[in-house]
């Protein structure tokens, strides 16, 4: 147990409420709360998020980071309010899913520039592909360490599972899971 609990928000990109991907984040988001941590999962695929419009109208407000209404309304604060950012996705052509890609278009109005940013946070990308080829992922793993570059965030720990077919192949693949678990586990 540490003495500061952190304030992780897992952002959950596949469409499929129990599937692997999302496998992967209950196992770091289990292993995280039992050292105390505070979790908070979003279903990204749930929410109505509009894709950037590239306006450059960011904060219209003091109070508000965009000027699209919609469901980023909600997500904008618990983004802010989070110590940890944990992408939890499937490997949708060799690269993250379509609700992570809206989100993350999103954070135009939260980048280094702007007068309120993200920078400083820490991340974890946890992914399930199909492909058995490490290189699968290749594409994957860059978009996610320039994004987490740019946004100026430190890197935790990249779990890229692949040979995970069907919604629950997750669960015969044990190792995963406890890499998944001991991720988790690791954060202080
Ligand atoms: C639209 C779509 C695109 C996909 N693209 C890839 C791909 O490029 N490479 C791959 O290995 N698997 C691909 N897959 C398979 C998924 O990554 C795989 O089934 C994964 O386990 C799904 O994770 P989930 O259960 O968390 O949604 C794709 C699946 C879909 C539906």
């Amino acid at each position: 147990m540490r003495s500061k609990p952190l304030n992780i928000l897992i952002l959950l990109g596949s469409p499929r409420e129990d599937g692997n991907s999302s496998r992967l984040a209950f196992a770091f988001a289990d292993a995280a709360s039992r050292n105390g941590h505070r979790v908070q999962s979003v279903r990204l695929s749930a929410l109505e998020i509009a894709p950037c419009d590239g306006c450059r109208r960011c904060w219209p407000k003091a109070s508000q980071p965009c000027v699209v209404r919609d469901d980023m309304d909600s997500v904008y604060p618990l983004l802010r309010a989070a110590d940890v950012l944990v992408f939890a996705t499937p490997l949708h052509f060799y690269t993250w899913s379509a609700p992570v890609k809206l989100l993350t278009d999103r954070l135009v109005c939260l980048g280094p520039d702007q007068p309120r940013h993200l920078k400083g946070k820490r991340s974890v990308l946890l992914a399930a592909g199909a492909d058995d080829r490490p290189a699968a992922f290749a594409g994957l793993r860059a978009t996610y360490r320039l994004v987490a570059e740019y946004m100026g965030w430190k890197r935790l720990g990249e779990l890229c599972v692949g040979s995970l077919e069907a919604e629950d192949d997750v669960s015969r693949a044990p190792r995963a899971l406890a890499r998944a678990d001991a991720l988790g586990a690791r954060l202080a």
